[in-house]
């Protein structure tokens, strides 16, 4: 009530609207019109504060502004109210000649605090604060950031850095992935060797996985935490309103805790800890000794971590030597099981019982749907939203985590210097339009939708400064989707991020990307063909490099573009053009040149229908993609490619007039490890009219590798035709499943394609 009256006093008084330096966007902010100053002594009134609060704003004053706080209630600039009955976490910040903060629970103080301090601005004579109300409270319960520490080890220190950041931006859940197969990372005194064999590997994989033949350093890269270290990051994520939620990675990434009991597995055979990623057959056997075994950890883990929910993991584990296995199959048969996927989830339902009978929730993920959902069993989905989906529309609680905005592994800039990311293409402006309720949801399935998260694998990612560079500055985009109820435009959140966000990231020492400023290659189709632009949020940043030997366009040699500045391509005019551009960073040395090609092939910018659509995951830049003279690269960095999961693909390209047609090009990527694979067929089929059809010959890749048909390169489907028509319909046909010794065996393969060119005559 009290709040209410407070609201209603402010707004009579005179005000204008200003911008909200906070992010997360607090769900209310009225600007007044003076500055409260604040003076280098600053008096708090500790009544009703709470005592580690307290310090942490004193500290945050001191050591960050060199302001002197005193706590006295006299005098005071600064005091507290608790009030009740208000949305959870919900607080309220006013300043007018003095703060006052209302809070309802110790988090929404906390958050009060963040947003305090997010208030604070300087110019050249001192610290102040734009007289303002604000009202606030978040929109979800899982605010969750998490982080591998198993492909790569982060010290204690590190991880409290890590802790520092997330909670200035109002992240509540730190999921602590503290097992895989390259090395087990949590002390657990009943079985030494996982930390005494299991921590550490010999060796770690050179480059990007799918560079092959692989080669490895000599890093043997290790480390793990104590339990008295795992109860000091404890208490000190606890101490920032954070609640971390450790994951124990069962049955499958299970390779380094075989190494030190490989009588876990279904073979017995000893391996080592592996230095390669990606996905092993061998998991942990489901026979009894191993739930014993796993039971046993989570005993400890239980005793180590006060979270409600405790993640078992249950991703990517392959079926292959559980079909083998005696004892699996056993196990399959005395419990009535169907097949495999039923066993994965009769193991993860012992952990369930075992969880909740200890009072505490399991999580895992979207796998675990997979041979039926254990009762009591939460769902992370991560393979895009329809696991969360499923799993919601079941009454089961969901976090989503969706590859396609929330892999922060994933590439941030087209930029060719960006450092090996894992692959994907997941830009600022992708995770900040992130929404974890599906759209179509009913208010009573969002309930089970508690939040959503983004994952930080650290295959790519060996250091802080590479941690912090690929989780900030989309992190704040992030928390600004996770937190605020009406989430500002892109465009509002990009202004407080450049005038507010970036010093205060730079004051606190952080390796941010600066990727949203990097000019951006903007292509268009026109009449004929395609214009290109080039566009950056700060052009001052930037010095634009073209070369080209078009002839259309006649480009100097150095040119500094702007956004109405476009060049211009006609196809079928002259030989194919390349067009090398780069840029500098002028005003601040922070990314080296990078450079595209750009080839004026025959086909640019026809119009193509995507009559299949691509997994939302891999359609960056839409149809276009097929035809805009950018050819995809290898090793792929998730953008420039069209990713499919599908049964046959099937596009139509109009030539806009009838024409005879000679050849066709389509380009593939093969990078098997990843499941991307060359499909199994293709046939084209011309058309008048798009209502009568020509098929051609079905044409099987292994036919094109037995040179019935000349190919340029392997992963290029080359084919005369030698028809007169308007459409080329392509079908592609992928292979059914991954052929069976190969990672990820017996799942549908993925099928990538970039540019396709046609030959008329
Ligand atoms: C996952 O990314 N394998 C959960
Ligand atoms: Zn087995």
């Amino acid at each position: 009530m009290k709040r209410v009256t407070f609201f209603v006093l402010f707004l009579l008084g005179s005000l204008a609207f200003g911008q909200c330096p906070i992010i997360p966007a607090p769900s209310v902010y009225q600007a007044g019109t003076r500055q409260l100053n604040i003076a280098s002594e600053f008096s708090i009134d500790p009544t009703n504060a709470p005592v580690n609060i307290l310090k942490y704003l004193t500290e945050t004053l001191n050591d960050q502004m060199g302001i002197r706080v005193v706590h006295s209630t006299a005098g005071r600039q600064l005091e507290f109210k608790r009030i009740e009955n208000v949305p959870q976490d919900s607080y309220s910040i006013s300043v007018n000649e003095r703060i006052i903060i209302t809070y309802s629970t110790e988090a929404s103080c906390f958050y009060a605090i963040n947003s305090l301090i997010q208030l604070i601005q300087v110019n050249e004579q001192n610290y102040f604060i734009d007289e303002c109300f604000v009202q606030d409270s978040p929109r979800f319960q899982w605010r969750g950031l998490h982080l591998d520490v198993s492909r790569h080890f982060f010290s204690v220190d590190e991880v409290k850095r890590y802790i520092d950041l997330m909670a200035f931006y109002k992240f509540n859940v730190f999921h602590w992935h503290l097992t895989d197969d390259q090395g087990w990372r949590i002390e657990i005194l009943k079985y030494p060797k996982l930390t005494s064999i299991g921590s550490r590997r010999d060796s770690t994989l050179n480059g990007h996985y799918s560079m092959t033949p692989h080669t490895y350093t000599k890093d043997n890269h290790g480390g793990y935490y104590t339990q008295d270290q795992i109860r000091e990051v404890v208490a000190y994520a606890q101490n920032k309103y954070i609640t971390i939620v450790p994951e124990i990675e069962m049955p499958g990434h299970a390779r380094a805790a075989l190494a030190a009991y490989p009588e876990l597995s279904c073979t017995g055979k000893q391996q080592n800890v592996p230095g390669l990623w990606g996905i092993f057959d061998d998991i942990f056997c489901s026979k009894p000794e191993t739930i014993t075994f796993l039971q046993d950890v989570l005993t400890e883990v239980l005793e180590l971590f006060p979270s409600e929910y405790i993640h078992i993991g249950g991703d990517e584990a392959p079926k292959t030597r559980w079909h083998e296995c005696k004892a699996c199959q056993k196990n399959i048969k005395d419990n009535n099981l169907k097949d495999e996927h039923e066993l994965q989830s009769y193991f993860i339902r012992q952990m369930d019982e075992f969880l909740t009978k200890n009072n505490r929730k399991l999580i895992g993920w979207d796998e675990i749907l997979e041979g039926g959902l254990s009762s009591n069993a939460s769902v992370m989905s991560w393979r895009g939203f329809d696991g969360g989906i499923e799993a919601a529309k079941l009454g089961h609680n969901v976090v989503m985590s969706p590859g396609s905005h929330c892999y922060f592994d994933h590439y941030q800039s087209k930029n060719a210097s960006e450092p090996i990311g894992f692959g994907g293409y997941t830009p600022l402006e992708k995770v900040y339009e992130f929404d974890p309720v599906p759209s179509g949801f009913t208010p009573q399935q969002a309930t089970y939708v508690l939040g959503g998260q983004a994952n930080l694998w650290t295959e790519y990612i060996p250091t802080m400064r590479q941690l912090e560079y690929m989780a900030y500055p989309r992190a704040l985009a992030l928390s600004q989707a996770l937190w605020c109820t009406n989430k500002p435009s892109f465009e509002q959140f990009k202004e407080v991020f450049i005038k507010y966000h970036i010093p205060s990231l730079k004051a606190r020492k952080v390796n941010f990307s600066m990727a949203l400023f990097y000019p951006k290659m903007k292509i268009n189709r026109n009449k004929k063909g395609l214009n290109i632009s080039f566009q950056s949020e700060e052009d001052d940043h930037f010095d634009v490099f073209i070369k080209s030997n078009d002839i259309v366009n006649k480009i100097d040699e150095k040119r500094i573009l702007k956004e109405t500045d476009s060049l211009y391509f006609e196809r079928n005019q002259g030989p194919p053009a390349i067009i090398d551009y780069n840029f500098k960073v002028t005003s601040e040395n922070l990314v080296k040149p990078a450079n595209f090609t750009f080839s004026n092939h025959s086909s640019i910018g026809l119009p193509v229908e995507l009559i299949t659509k691509p997994s939302e995951k891999y359609n960056y830049g839409g149809d276009l993609t097929l035809v805009d003279g950018i050819f995809g690269v290898e090793p792929w960095k998730g953008h420039e490619w069209l990713g499919y999961q599908s049964d046959t693909i099937e596009f139509i390209v109009d030539l806009e007039s009838k024409k005879k047609m000679v050849g066709f090009q389509l380009n593939f990527l093969k990078n098997e490890g990843s499941w991307i694979y060359l499909p199994d067929a293709v046939q084209l089929q011309v058309s008048k009219n798009k209502k009568h059809w020509k098929k051609l010959r079905r044409i099987s890749f292994q036919m094109l590798f037995k040179g019935g048909i000349t190919v340029s390169n392997k992963n290029t489907y080359v084919q005369s035709i030698s028809k007169k028509g308007r459409y080329l319909k392509v079908l592609i046909f992928p292979k059914k499943s991954i052929p069976p010794g190969n990672e990820g065996a017996g799942q549908k393969p993925w099928t990538f394609i970039d540019e396709l060119t046609i030959n008329c005559k």
